[in-house]
């Protein structure tokens, strides 16, 4: 079976984190509408434009526009073999809207990866967080120092935080969680999709239970 993969999770649980190690791992494209908001803002493309105003306050983008955005990118050449969906689906009609478009294209969802961390941990990890300009690998100013202060281990690009790692916009994200994104735990569920992970043991710890997952899938 393709590896046709969601990974699911409130901001801050490590899913930017995970899906660095998995593409690496298991070589399938990672679609980030997070991240692709995050290039359309940087190049101020009339998308980036329209993104930053929900973005920065922790809101989210309107559904249309982010299930056209991942409709176009999900059709592409190089998600055949597998794809690894970081941020998206979040709300229901996204959902629902995967659903059809992955029947249609003949790509549908294999396992929805829920990462699940207390909200403590959480604003701790948000609050330190930065993250590379060029690359958006995440590091901690605690717990994922890079070797030097302030340059990316992977591609010596400068460390930045981000405009919504903000106490605010921090509120309305997991508020935004818990009222639009958490009800998809139960969609997939129903469909036995979902895999409950705890994301509080270590990233590497995460990333061992993850390959193992993923590697039923691809010997299915
Ligand atoms: P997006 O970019 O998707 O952000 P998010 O979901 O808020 O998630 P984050 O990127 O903040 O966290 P993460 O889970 O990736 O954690 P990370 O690995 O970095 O979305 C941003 C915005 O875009 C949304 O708010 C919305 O406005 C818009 N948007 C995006 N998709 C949308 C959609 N589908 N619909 C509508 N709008 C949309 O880790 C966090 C920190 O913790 C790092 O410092 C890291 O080093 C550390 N860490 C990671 N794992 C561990 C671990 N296991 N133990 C200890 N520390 C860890």
């Amino acid at each position: 079976m393709a590896m046709n993969i969601i990974l699911m999770g409130p901001p801050g649980a490590g899913k930017g984190t995970q899906a660095k190690k998995i593409i690496q791992e298991f070589a399938i494209p990672h679609i980030s509408t997070g991240d692709m908001f995050r290039e359309a803002i940087k190049k101020g493309t009339p998308l980036g434009v329209l993104a930053k105003s929900y973005i920065d306050k922790g809101d989210l983008v309107p559904d249309d526009v982010t299930i056209g955005l991942v409709k176009e990118r999900l059709s592409q050449d190089d998600c055949q073999k597998g794809y690894l969906l970081d941020g998206f689906p979040r709300t229901l009609k996204q959902a629902e809207a995967l659903e059809g478009l992955t029947k249609e294209i003949g790509r549908e969802i294999a396992l929805c990866l829920n990462i699940d961390v207390n909200k403590e941990e959480l604003i701790r990890r948000i609050s330190g967080r930065r993250v590379c300009k060029n690359c958006g690998a995440p590091y901690h100013i605690e717990t994922a120092k890079p070797k030097v202060a302030g340059v990316c281990d992977i591609c010596g690009g400068p460390l930045y935080q981000r405009a919504d790692d903000n106490v605010e916009a921090l509120e309305t994200r997991l508020t935004h969680y818990e009222h639009d994104t958490k009800p998809l735990l139960d969609f997939y569920q129903k469909r036995n999709l979902l895999i409950l992970l705890d994301g509080e043991g270590g990233s590497e710890k995460l990333f061992a239970e993850i390959s193992r997952l993923l590697n039923e899938v691809r010997d299915d």
